[in-house]
């Protein structure tokens, strides 16, 4: 298959690149990212332009780029998004831009070509936050943050697709995900190298809203298996059923890097926090996929991997992110 991978120079799109070119000898990819400050070309640097994979610089709001990607294309995976729910408090435009927008160009591109495997990374909270048990693929949307009500949007977008036009795509709906190459800005990479360095770490409120923590490859192999296994037109949760609250992987986290709980500041809470993500996944575990990977292991593998990785992730804490971190935590006292 040649899979065109939006958003491949990000996180989890990255690891995708990897998980594709490792377990699927015959398949080719092209990675198309915008290149936006959570885009990261290091992240590639191991197998971009080599025989198998090939990057395009390209927006997925430009129609002529995304037609001229998806030319060669067979299937399509968008991992293109604003991802981090504290910038989307910040400032909305570009959440709307892309998750939704982007998504629209990326439906209209793939309907004309009659991609029939397009696969959309949506997340987990669409859904909004729940007290107790866990939300199934037929629960209504009830998005919190404009990053999460912009996910909402472009899957409506895709549903309407398959209504009026019988365009069916599918769509993944990931928990919190952890692993290398995560941008030092979500809470687990922003964690680990504030602790190396020996710095504070930032929680929120309480410290005690709760996250089910899926490991990068577990979610790239439930990506991959709906994209190959799955029924176009359903959605498919994927959770790893780890949930903890946040002052508990914090804990964690100070015993895997050697630090003690002087560091933790609890400072001001995030607008409209939600409380408590949990998602039930026998319908992707009925696919045949499971993950693999519990919370200590790959936590442990996470810290082991930024601390092999010094460099990658200090290019990163500089310039920009200084002033990010300074608009976002300053604020907070
Ligand atoms: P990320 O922020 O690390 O990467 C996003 C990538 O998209 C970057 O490479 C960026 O350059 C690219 N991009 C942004 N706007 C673009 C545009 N207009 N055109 C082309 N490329 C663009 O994000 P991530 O954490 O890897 O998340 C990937 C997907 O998975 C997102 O759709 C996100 O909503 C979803 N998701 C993430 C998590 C998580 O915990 N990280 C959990 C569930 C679902
Ligand atoms: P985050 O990694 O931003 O993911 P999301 O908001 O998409 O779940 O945050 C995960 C949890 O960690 C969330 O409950 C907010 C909390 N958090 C902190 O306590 N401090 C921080 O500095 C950050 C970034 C997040």
């Amino acid at each position: 298959m040649r899979i065109l991978v939006t958003g491949g120079a990000g996180f989890i799109g990255s690891n995708y690149v990897h998980y594709v070119l490792q377990n699927h000898p015959e398949d080719q990819v092209l990675c198309f990212d915008k290149l936006t400050y959570a885009g990261n070309l290091d992240n590639l640097a191991d197998v971009a332009d080599g025989p198998r994979c090939r990057f395009m610089k390209g927006d997925i709001c430009d129609e002529a780029a995304v037609t001229e990607a998806m030319a060669e294309s067979e299937a399509v995976v968008n991992f293109a998004a604003e991802t981090h729910v504290d910038r989307s408090i910040q400032s909305a435009g570009a959440f709307v831009d892309t998750d939704v927008k982007g998504l629209y160009v990326l439906l209209e591109a793939a309907r004309a070509r009659g991609i029939e495997r397009f696969l959309h990374v949506s997340t987990d909270e669409v859904y909004g936050s729940i007290e107790t048990g866990s939300f199934t693929e037929e629960d209504a949307f009830n998005p919190s943050s404009p990053y999460s009500a912009s996910k909402a949007g472009g899957e409506l977008m895709a549903k309407a697709y398959a209504h009026t036009f019988g365009y069916r795509i599918l769509i993944t709906r990931g928990s919190n995900t952890y692993g290398p190459y995560q941008y030092p800005e979500k809470v687990v990479p922003l964690f680990i190298t504030n602790l190396l360095d020996g710095l504070p770490v930032p929680l929120y409120g309480d410290g005690l809203n709760v996250r089910d923590w899926l490991y990068v490859a577990d979610h790239c192999a439930g990506i991959d298996t709906v994209l190959r296994k799955g029924t176009p037109g359903e959605a498919y949760n994927l959770g790893a059923n780890q949930e903890r609250t946040n002052l508990a992987l914090t804990q964690t986290l100070l015993e895997l890097t050697g630090r003690g709980p002087d560091l933790i500041t609890y400072v001001t809470d995030r607008p409209g926090h939600d409380r408590r993500y949990s998602v039930a996944t026998g319908k992707a575990r009925a696919l045949g996929w499971a993950p693999a990977v519990g919370f200590e292991e790959g936590l442990a593998r996470t810290v082991a991997w930024y601390r092999e990785h010094e460099g990658w992730w200090r290019r990163l804490k500089d310039g920009s992110y200084k002033e990010y971190y300074r608009r976002t935590y300053e604020e907070r006292g």
